[in-house]
């Protein structure tokens, strides 16, 4: 009977909502997605939030700190909408402390030079929102919703990467040495961020059931594959692909393979900064345990007082 509603209700494309009953299993599922993209956009920031103090301008230092307090802003969206599925925000902090939980792996990799600015923006969040766009019509309601305004966000980070890369294009040698230098090291992890080939994701037929995932990865893939190309063009830069070709008969671009040796090995916890990352995310907890002990206390006191005032 309940299973029958629940399954009415995405034949419908009718939002379950927290209260709604849902099959165990798709709790489970939404509760470690939306951790690990909650996690992801949090541990996102650390790349960026490094070079906010060597900024070249003032106008980039602070467009970058704004996008950097997007990330922030999206984390906790996301921690809000994975509560209503019954975890702690405790919990799921614990679980990325622990190594238990995954974020993307795109952020193991460091930002070396301002150009990695660019890069990042351009194709880390510009891979992000080709994840992101479909989520906004996932079938669970807090996670669609929250996903409805990361998106636009989301959308001015990529435009500003792809600015920084412009103005670099259009700058010295160096500078445009210094863009393609950066693009060619966040290609393929960029790649790697719409996670492994749909034959090798046992998870995907049943996430497109649910009407979580509404593509599956190696769709995706391509989407990104294919706009990046045609924007590569317009900086001047060269995709660091010898097999990029554009395919007439599939009118898509056909792209070499990825290195899933290298996906696996990060995703497993030895990519270039993976213990630099949580290293850097438990020190930021721990020093800010007394935030959050000053902010129980304060609520503790309020409502003794709004107590007395009661009585
Ligand atoms: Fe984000
Ligand atoms: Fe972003």
């Amino acid at each position: 009977m309940e299973q029958a509603l629940f399954d009415q209700k995405l034949e419908q494309e009718i939002r379950i909502e927290p209260r709604d009953w849902m099959p165990e299993k798709y709790r489970q599922t939404l509760i470690r997605q939306v951790s690990q993209h909650a996690h992801s956009e949090i541990v996102g920031m650390l790349p960026e939030g490094n070079w906010i103090s060597r900024a070249p301008s003032l106008k980039r230092k602070q467009i970058l700190i704004a996008k950097v307090q997007d990330e922030a802003g999206h984390g906790l969206y996301l921690y809000s909408a994975a509560e209503t599925l019954g975890i702690s925000r405790d919990e799921m902090i614990d679980q990325l402390h622990s190594g238990k939980a995954k974020y993307s792996s795109i952020f193991n990799y460091p930002a070396t030079t301002w150009a990695d600015m660019g890069a990042i923006g351009w194709l880390v969040d510009g891979a992000a929102i080709m994840n992101q766009v479909p989520l906004t019509r996932a079938s669970y309601g807090p996670y669609s919703r929250a996903m409805i305004r990361i998106c636009k966000e989301e959308s001015f980070h990529q435009r500003q990467g792809f600015e920084i890369l412009l103005m670099l294009c259009q700058g010295s040698p160096e500078q445009k040495a210094m863009a393609q230098d950066a693009f060619n090291r966040w290609w393929w992890p960029s790649l790697m961020m719409f996670g492994p080939h749909d034959s090798d994701s046992p998870h995907t037929e049943q996430s497109m059931q649910w009407k979580i995932k509404r593509f599956s990865n190696d769709e995706l893939r391509q989407r990104f594959v294919d706009m990046i190309a045609e924007q590569a063009n317009v900086l001047g830069l060269t995709v660091p692909d010898p097999d990029l070709k554009w395919n007439e008969e599939r009118k898509h671009y056909d792209f070499g393979e990825i290195n899933w040796d290298e996906f696996w090995n990060v995703v497993k916890g030895n990519g270039p900064c993976n213990k630099e990352r949580l290293d850097a995310r438990r020190k930021a907890h721990e020093e800010g345990a007394w935030v959050r002990e000053a902010a129980v206390a304060y609520a503790n006191k309020r409502a003794m007082r709004q107590k007395q005032e009661a009585a």
